[in-house]
């Protein structure tokens, strides 16, 4: 059979045409690592994520080493949380899922850009090797309030960064000469050690503790108030602890004498 020349030239083209289409979809689909959500995260029950164990207080993980999982919850029209703050040259492992609606979570500038649908879990990894600023956004219309779903992953300079909460438990009021105490509790949400200086000042009095907080555990200080010594009034108090802060007040005053029932007045003659 006798095939004309242009007509095996346009063969030929078609052919190389047809294998630069397959070519170019197969490299769009597997090349620049975009994939579909999977049930690979997992499947979640949107109407108990405050009981899950990932999304019941959503927020950073310390992994190990320089991997981070960020756990986020979206619904309308906020994503809890929307302050995000990694390491520089951290993984960061991302896992979002929504409460209500479809919605999406983009970080602007980096390949994280999913769909977040309720009952599922999207999953995404970055390397985060500079400190910069990331807006975060929702792509998927959402209702009336789509437009504002936004938040905010800041990556920070490694010497900036932990996992450090501190949290005071501490009376408002104490009769002058009974004993009371100020409980500071240092959480550590690091897997490695914490060691730090927890420190008290009240009224000019000042109590210190050094302490190590193992990886991913808590300690606690509990600081003994010389109640005589501050005397009856308002003493406000700071607690500090690896650089953070809580500060507060109490209020000392005179004991209520009720030992002899007060009947006849004897003492009361305030
Ligand atoms: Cu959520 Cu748009």
């Amino acid at each position: 059979m006798n095939i004309h020349t242009y007509e095996k030239a346009w063969l030929a083209a078609a052919m190389v045409l047809i294998v630069g289409f397959i070519a170019t979809i197969t490299y769009g689909a597997v090349g620049p690592g975009i994939a579909m959500i999977d049930d690979e995260a997992g499947s979640i029950d949107p109407d108990n994520i405050n009981d899950h164990e990932r999304f019941g207080d959503p927020g950073v993980e310390h992994v190990g080493g320089n991997e981070y999982e960020v756990n986020v919850v979206a619904q309308a029209w906020l994503y809890t949380p929307d302050q995000i703050e990694v390491p520089e040259n951290s993984e960061v492992t991302f896992y979002v899922t929504s409460r209500d609606v479809t919605h999406s979570f983009s970080v602007v500038g980096t390949n994280v850009n999913t769909m977040v649908i309720p009952g599922q879990v999207s999953e995404m990894t970055v390397q985060f090797d500079e400190p910069g600023e990331y807006g975060i956004l929702c792509n998927e219309y959402c209702g009336e309030g789509h437009h504002t779903m936004e938040g905010l992953l800041t990556v920070v300079p490694e010497e900036e960064f932990d996992l450090t909460e501190l949290s005071v438990d501490a009376p408002r009021e104490v009769e002058a000469g009974n004993e009371t105490t100020i409980n500071a509790t240092v959480s550590n949400g690091m897997q490695e050690d914490l060691e730090t200086t927890v420190a008290l000042d009240i009224g000019g009095q000042q109590y210190e503790e050094d302490v190590t907080v193992t990886g991913d555990g808590s300690e606690t200080v509990e600081f003994p108030v010389d109640t005589t010594e501050l005397g009856t009034g308002d003493h406000d108090w700071t607690v500090t602890a690896d650089g953070y802060e809580d500060s507060g007040s109490l209020s000392v005053v005179e004991p209520t004498d009720d030992s002899d029932g007060g009947s006849d007045g004897g003492e009361g003659d305030a």
